[in-house]
């Protein structure tokens, strides 16, 4: 093996000194062999139906934030694949999903993407069902005969858990539980109080690639330094560390507010550092003279501003305050994971074609009354965001190669996916070589084939 893998198996730790069962703590290192994946995979419209029925059918799925549903009869719309799924509360404050679809003649019975309401009427012959998905009305009732109405016509529900202020569904009725599959330790989602966190902005735009190719681009900081060479004044895209957890669960510490180490001036405090200090609320008079101190001095500031402002940042070790904790969840979720807020991603397969995916991400952010505060400017939410009362936006819809002004670096992405995906069906393309910078990849894709491997 030569020393370049060794150092990827044996590290980059972004904190040497942190305690075995930290959350920080470099995971045991995951031998996921070396084979080569048919690029298939990524285009056929066989495997997308071996999908549907062994992953996506099968899978605990993300289908939303516990924030969305804040009061009785709040309900939202899941779309996912060929399948669309009312979430909503009901009278005693539970979470249910159901099939949106009407018992009676299986019209879709929800159109709005969200709201609230305390029944639900189907559009076509207006039978009504409450928030428990029982049907309460049959119009014109007397007309059935006995028999016809069964005790099975109310909604059809699916499994639903929450965890760590995140909605999660499965549609097979015998999934084990969520805690089983879910991967992450105890503890690693619930630092960061993301049931305290509500929807800022919600942006779902169609991408014609892959559901696959999607979560691959964003799972790994390889190619930083190609395709978002920007970043390298602010993001070490090298010394990251990339984790592997049961269940096709991974993460990636991305240090922030650190040079990559490609660039050769490692001194300088220049324009994205120096954006990043004044973006954590820190004066120009207090930024340091060397590049290699800004990371801590954000780091001790945002520390003492939470005292001032309220929150609880004892769960977080300082590193959490200032870097991306990247983190994959089984099959198609990376949450990008900050103190303030997070960036909740979901790479949404097409109904039909498997060759298109929906980008949907949603930027949670943490209220504040605190008129001093407010949100980091990469988060790239309105600089007018009333953070002590907003209302949760509807989702921007765009349609493939329509800017969905998502900042520089995922419009640049948007742009590689569908030449990447053109390249995979090449017939010169033999499939993917990865390496150990690309092992949340290999990790991702071996989960994957033991859902399809299983039988129906
Ligand atoms: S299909 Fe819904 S009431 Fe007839
Ligand atoms: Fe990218």
């Amino acid at each position: 093996m030569s020393s370049i893998s060794n150092k990827y198996i044996k590290g980059p730790k972004v904190n040497p000194s942190a305690k075995k069962d930290s959350l920080e703590a470099k995971q045991p290192y995951v031998d996921n062999g070396i084979s080569r994946i048919s690029p298939e995979r990524y285009f056929s419209a066989e495997f997308m139906e071996k999908e549907w029925e062994n992953l996506w059918s099968k899978v605990w799925l993300i289908a939303g934030p516990t924030s969305d549903l804040a009061k009785t009869g709040d309900y939202f719309i899941f779309e996912i694949g060929r399948e669309s799924l009312i979430i909503t509360k009901n009278e005693k404050n539970q979470i249910k999903a159901f099939y949106n679809v009407c018992s009676h003649r299986g019209n879709k019975l929800i159109l709005n993407e969200r709201g609230n309401l305390s029944t639900f009427t189907c559009s076509f012959h207006s039978w009504k069902y409450n928030l428990d998905g029982e049907l309460i009305k049959i119009t014109d009732e007397e007309s059935f005969r006995e028999g016809v109405i069964c005790q099975n016509a109310g909604l059809s529900e699916i499994l639903c858990e929450t965890y760590a202020g995140l909605i999660f569904i499965n549609m097979d009725s015998k999934a084990c539980p969520l805690i089983e599959r879910l991967g992450l330790p105890e503890g690693y989602l619930e630092s960061y109080s993301i049931d305290k966190m509500k929807v800022a902005r919600h942006v779902q735009s169609e991408w014609e690639a892959n559901w696959k190719t999607g979560v691959d681009a964003f799972y790994e900081v390889y190619h930083l330094h190609a395709v978002h060479p920007e970043t390298r004044t602010v993001m070490d895209d090298v010394e990251t560390q990339y984790d592997l957890y049961p269940h096709g669960a991974s993460r990636m510490i991305v240090p922030l507010g650190r040079k990559s180490p490609r660039v050769n001036d490692q001194e300088t405090v220049d324009i994205g550092l120096e954006t990043m200090l004044a973006s954590a609320g820190i004066e120009n008079k207090d930024f340091p003279v060397d590049a290699k101190l800004v990371r801590n001095t954000i780091q001790k500031h945002k520390r003492n501003l939470a005292k001032e402002l309220g929150f609880d940042y004892s769960n977080l070790t300082d590193g959490q305050l200032t870097d991306s904790w990247a983190t994959g969840i089984f099959p198609n979720v990376q949450l990008g994971l900050h103190p303030e807020g997070i960036f909740l991603m979901r790479f949404l397969p097409h109904p039909y074609d498997p060759e298109r995916f929906f980008y949907d991400t949603m930027t949670l952010c943490r209220s504040s009354d605190n008129p001093a505060y407010r949100v980091p400017d990469w988060m790239g939410l309105p600089e007018d965001l009333d953070l002590s009362d907003f209302s949760r936006p509807m989702t921007e819809h765009f349609a493939p190669n329509e800017p969905a002004n998502l900042g520089l670096v995922l419009d640049q992405d948007s742009q590689l996916l569908p030449r990447i995906q053109k390249g995979i069906k090449s017939k010169g393309f033999k499939g993917p070589l990865w390496s150990e910078q690309e092992q949340r990849l290999r990790h991702f894709h071996c989960e994957l084939d033991l859902y399809l491997e299983q039988s129906k």
